[in-house]
């Protein structure tokens, strides 16, 4: 694993003496995989990205120890998180594909406790996003992994927690029921794609995006011609969106 191994006398004399680079200890609370990097104060990655399977049941306390584990061995001056959930002031409001646990929990003071360090959370698809956009007019993120993620843009600022997700699609179903990945086991890549070109067509009726990007693991099983005004991001991105939370 690459690390910064510059010490902080050193980074200051880069810096200057009254600044201090900073390194950011990104993290993606997913529901297959806990996975962290740390990167520095222009987003680029100071060590590979290391990642642990979800603890099963996925409780606050699991996943606690697990990103603890997952820290021990970096450095890093502050913390940030993509949570799958709606995420407010640090608190974990909903826990769709997680421990219900998780519904009222306030992970960002217990994370400070576990880490020693400042913390901000946002949803993980928020979290994404902030990676992925390019600040110009209206972008909207959805992710394909465990859940259906959701994020919307304008010239860059965020509206927090959109849960298109658990909105009504087609059947009587939601986007995560259509196009989550129990979905994807269930109907197979060739439906799930069928699908996945209705949700495009009906996300930009509703939203009339300049730009849609598609992250999250299963972009991997896309098989369709995709819009010009559609592109298909590196999952990456969830985990380096994880500077822009500290650029305001
Ligand atoms: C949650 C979202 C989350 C998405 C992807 C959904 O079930 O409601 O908040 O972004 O899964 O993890």
């Amino acid at each position: 694993m690459r690390v910064d191994s510059r010490t902080q006398e050193e980074k200051t004399a880069i810096m200057g003496e009254n600044s201090k680079l900073l390194q950011t200890l990104a993290i993606d609370i997913g529901g297959s995989g806990i996975k962290v990097m740390v990167l520095d104060e222009q987003g680029n990655p100071l060590t590979d990205r290391d990642r642990l399977e979800t603890p099963q049941p996925a409780t606050p306390n699991a996943v606690l120890a697990a990103i603890v584990e997952l820290a021990k061995d970096k450095e890093f001056d502050r913390v940030s998180v993509g949570y799958p959930g709606v995420v407010r002031q640090g608190i974990t409001e909903t826990a769709a594909n997680i421990s219900p646990e998780w519904i009222g929990f306030d992970l960002g003071s217990a994370l400070t406790r576990h880490l020693g360090k400042p913390v901000r959370i946002v949803n993980d698809a928020d979290m994404q996003g902030l990676g992925a956009v390019s600040g110009h007019g209206v972008e909207m993120v959805i992710t394909l992994g465990t859940g259906f993620g959701s994020a919307l843009f304008l010239n860059g600022r965020l509206v927090p927690n959109l849960e298109m997700g658990h909105h009504p699609f087609r059947k009587g179903e939601t986007y995560e029921q259509q196009l989550g990945r129990a979905a994807l086991d269930a109907v197979g890549k060739k439906r799930w794609n069928e699908r996945l070109g209705k949700a495009i067509a009906t996300l930009e009726h509703l939203f009339n995006y300049d730009m849609l990007y598609i992250g999250g693991g299963n972009t991997k099983k896309i098989e369709l011609t995709l819009p010009a005004n559609v592109k298909v991001v590196a999952n990456v991105l969830g985990l380096l969106g994880g500077i822009t939370l500290w650029k305001e």
